[in-house]
């Protein structure tokens, strides 16, 4: 075990979870549908599907969720017991605008968030509101197509304008889009871009194959990443001509990819998978500009990324004061077609490392690939980095006296927590740590709530039976003494 005074006094140890993930209360307190609302629940072998009709005879785990929507105040205590520094969580957009292109929003969704907030104050805890987090405004998606259509830039930056304005003095620390770069594989088109399919579908899977697009398709899909550019470049202008103490920043699907082998292909074929899987959003969002390498990838697969005059002015007046990104594991390019395709997160066609260990759920656990690749954006950026999500999804065992005995996820936790610590020492500046699903949540891929992250559990199961009793678990008290310690206990 290392010991280590590494983290600095007012590093941000935190817990995050998602609107859509955890609230419930889908169609309460004036709340409209969102594209997440849409998505059945599924399983490890069973896709989530997507209807656009809400067909009474499935389950829609967002509808319910864990109810934080009436119970975040024990929520907020129970955080604020691990001694948690900082919450992330996001802002349901349908909460706010349930349509996505009022003029005027909801007032009480707006009260809904300010007393969040609020609580959180009460215990010196500091917000990180995720501005939209998979789950755009259901009409957005059906009049617009979702960001495919630049209208929708005005409605996002509306919704900015009001969540900004609402909440001075409340929020400091802002995420534009949650995982951004889902929507530069084709799996992300719908909950990232708010792209609908034509006809009800299965949910891309991030751990298969990227499907087969036309040009026009990822032509469309690129536009859409493009406005979201935009959009998150004026929210970042916003946000500081609102309030200076403001500071936004990116949010990125960490995906550290390792070549195979030594093999020059396979060296290629990783650097290009971090290129376009990987750096290119946060190259726009932190630099302020398209990168070299995307006007080759355009070319090669004949896409087309429509822009207007001045579009590359806003970018580059709109860069992120911070670099965040989520973290569960790490995979391996290969250039042999040959190759096994394996799993990993959000990693498409990436191959399995032989030297790591695969959670249940087949995401390979991967420490070091942690300080491997905070090295490598601190290298690129030079800006402050957070880590807003990591963490392990495992099926965990209430016991007959009401104990969760997770030694499984503090090990996991524990590694992690440790390369961050040897990060730092690198030179590192990093400046939060937020795992994700710090209490019990539906998983965003699969739908279920057996895959469970938290260090708080919710008596919840896959066919909605339960209390909603939250329990806290034996990693609560881990990390209740590893915040307390400032990562000494580690
Ligand atoms: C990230 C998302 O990709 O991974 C979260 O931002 C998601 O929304 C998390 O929940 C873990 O994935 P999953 O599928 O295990 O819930």
């Amino acid at each position: 075990m290392k010991k280590t005074k590494t983290f600095p006094n007012n590093f941000f140890w935190g817990g995050a979870t998602a609107a859509n993930q955890c609230e419930g209360g889908w169609k309460e307190g004036g709340k409209g549908p969102s594209v997440s609302d849409h998505y059945t629940a599924g399983s490890r072998q069973v896709p989530r599907k997507f209807t656009r009709e809400i067909d009474p005879n499935q389950s829609y785990p967002s509808h319910e969720a864990i109810d934080m929507y009436h119970h975040y105040k024990e929520d907020i205590v129970l955080f604020a017991e691990m001694g948690f520094k900082m919450y992330r969580l996001s802002i349901a957009w349908s909460r706010i605008f349930p349509r996505g292109d009022e003029s005027a929003p909801n007032a009480e969704g707006i009260e809904f968030y300010r007393d969040i907030f609020l609580e959180c104050k009460k215990y010196k805890i500091e917000p990180l509101v995720t501005i939209q987090h998979f789950d755009m405004p259901y009409h957005l998606c059906e009049k617009y197509n979702g960001f495919a259509d630049r209208r929708v830039v005005d409605y996002y930056l509306n919704y900015c304008r009001t969540i900004f304005t609402e909440y001075k003095g409340l929020v400091r620390y802002w995420l534009t889009f949650n995982e951004i770069n889902a929507l530069s594989h084709s799996f992300g088109e719908t909950l990232g871009g708010g792209i609908l399919p034509k006809e009800d579908a299965d949910m891309g899977n991030p751990f298969a194959n990227s499907k087969t697009e036309s040009p026009e398709v990822a032509s469309r899909r690129f536009t859409a990443l493009h406005h979201e550019f935009l959009a998150s470049a004026k929210a970042v202008k916003l946000a500081h001509e609102i309030d200076e103490n403001n500071r936004v920043g990116c949010m990125i699907a960490g995906t550290c990819v390792y070549p195979y082998t030594c093999n020059p292909d396979d060296m290629l074929a990783s650097q290009q998978r971090m290129n376009m899987g990987n750096w290119f959003c946060s190259d726009v969002q932190v630099r302020g500009a398209y990168p070299h390498y995307a006007k080759r990838y355009f070319q090669e697969h004949n896409i087309q990324v429509t822009k207007e005059p001045g579009d590359d002015e806003i970018l580059k007046a709109g860069c992120v004061d911070f670099y965040s990104f989520s973290y569960y594991s790490s995979a391996c390019a290969s250039a042999d077609p040959e190759m096994k395709k394996t799993a990993g997160n959000m990693m498409g066609d990436a191959v399995s490392n032989p030297y790591l260990k695969a959670s249940d759920w087949g995401w390979m656990i991967d420490p070091k690939g942690l300080r491997y690749f905070l090295n490598e954006v601190y290298a690129r950026y030079e800006v402050p980095i957070m880590v807003v999500e990591n963490g392990l999804g495992a099926a965990d065992t209430l016991e007959p006296d009401g104990s969760i005995h997770d030694d499984y996820r503090i090990d996991y936790l524990r590694w992690h927590v440790e390369q961050m610590a040897e990060a730092i020492e690198d030179g590192v500046d990093l400046i939060g740590y937020t795992p994700w699903g710090c209490i019990d949540l539906v998983s965003a891929s699969t739908g279920e709530m057996m895959k469970r992250y938290g260090f708080i559990y919710v008596d919840k199961d896959d066919e909605g039976n339960g209390t909603l009793e939250r329990i806290r678990k034996d990693s609560f008290y881990w990390y209740q003494e590893l915040i307390s310690s400032n990562g000494e206990s580690v």
